[in-house]
């Protein structure tokens, strides 16, 4: 099977703040100490090694291959990385070490209102969207009605800028986009919450179908643990910015993921 994604010990570090140690001359030893790769002097050892003195490591040491086809559970608590993960996956923002190679163009649904220019309509989002992905006018146009179609925004609101839409209807044109453009690999960040019941069923059959019929790669992170076994295949879990179980099967997954949150919950629930 033809690998759609490799990530080779992705790391993502983010700064809380500047150096402030309270003193210039501490902040000055910390300064050297990083510019020369000394020990900082000033480092609190933390309660937690994901802490130092300036941020901490939302992702670290993450590896993982992803088969073409293969529809991919992210599971994790609030804060455990999932959306960075995404977030380098599509280029938003740049990982601090380690690399990831992709296959293929990705579309994704990240979190609400990402990908779409407020000011512009739906269709003018629909036609951005497509030239990001590389795609000419010609092909975007025709499958505009699918699009449209699919997304269930009628006649006059297509028009109209998607600022005006509510968060419904940014959902449905986004994944409408996402699923009928062209592109390889799809990538979901807990964005069906927020539909209908209705149209969260009928998303999900698209993607099932993608992915079966049409060997598009999924990744999908959702709390939704029924939505998970439906659609993936397999899944994995974040903890604290690590891999806390490696690629398994779907049903491993969400078990040891609703075993992991059993424990964690007080006694008396
Ligand atoms: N731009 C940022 N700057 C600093 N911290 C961030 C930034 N984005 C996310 N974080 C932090 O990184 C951690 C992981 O966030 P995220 O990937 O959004 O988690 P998840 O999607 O699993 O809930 C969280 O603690 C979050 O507060
Ligand atoms: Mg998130």
């Amino acid at each position: 099977m033809a690998l759609a994604i490799k990530i080779e010990n992705l790391s993502k570090y983010y700064r809380l703040g500047i150096i402030n140690n309270g003193t210039l001359w501490k902040d000055l030893q910390s300064h050297l100490a990083r510019l020369f790769g000394w020990e900082d002097p000033n480092l609190v050892i933390g309660w937690d090694s994901a802490y130092d003195r300036d941020g901490f490591w939302a992702l670290s040491g993450i590896n993982m291959e992803i088969e073409q086809g293969d529809r991919i559970a992210v599971m994790g608590r609030n804060g455990a990385g999932k959306s960075t993960l995404l977030r380098i996956l599509t280029r938003i923002t740049a990982p601090t070490g380690g690399c990831f190679h992709v296959k293929g163009r990705i579309a994704s649904l990240l979190e609400v209102g990402t990908g779409f220019h407020s000011e512009l309509t739906g269709r003018e989002n629909i036609f951005m969207n497509g030239a990001i992905l590389g795609m000419k006018r010609r092909e975007i146009k025709r499958k505009l009605d699918d699009i449209i179609g699919f997304s269930e925004i009628s006649g006059r609101h297509i028009d109209t800028p998607v600022k005006r839409y509510s968060s419904g209807m940014h959902v449905r044109l986004g994944f409408a986009i996402a699923a009928y453009l062209d592109s390889e690999i799809l990538l979901a960040d807990e964005v069906l919450a927020v539909g209908d019941i209705k149209f969260r069923q009928k998303a999900l059959d698209k993607m099932k179908d993608l992915s079966l019929n049409h060997g598009r790669t999924v990744i999908f992170v959702s709390h939704a643990h029924q939505m998970l076994q439906e659609l993936c295949n397999k899944g994995i879990i974040l903890e604290n910015g690590k891999m806390s179980l490696d690629m398994s099967p779907v049903e491993e997954a969400v078990n040891r993921y609703n075993e992991m949150l059993g424990i964690e919950l007080p006694k008396e629930m």
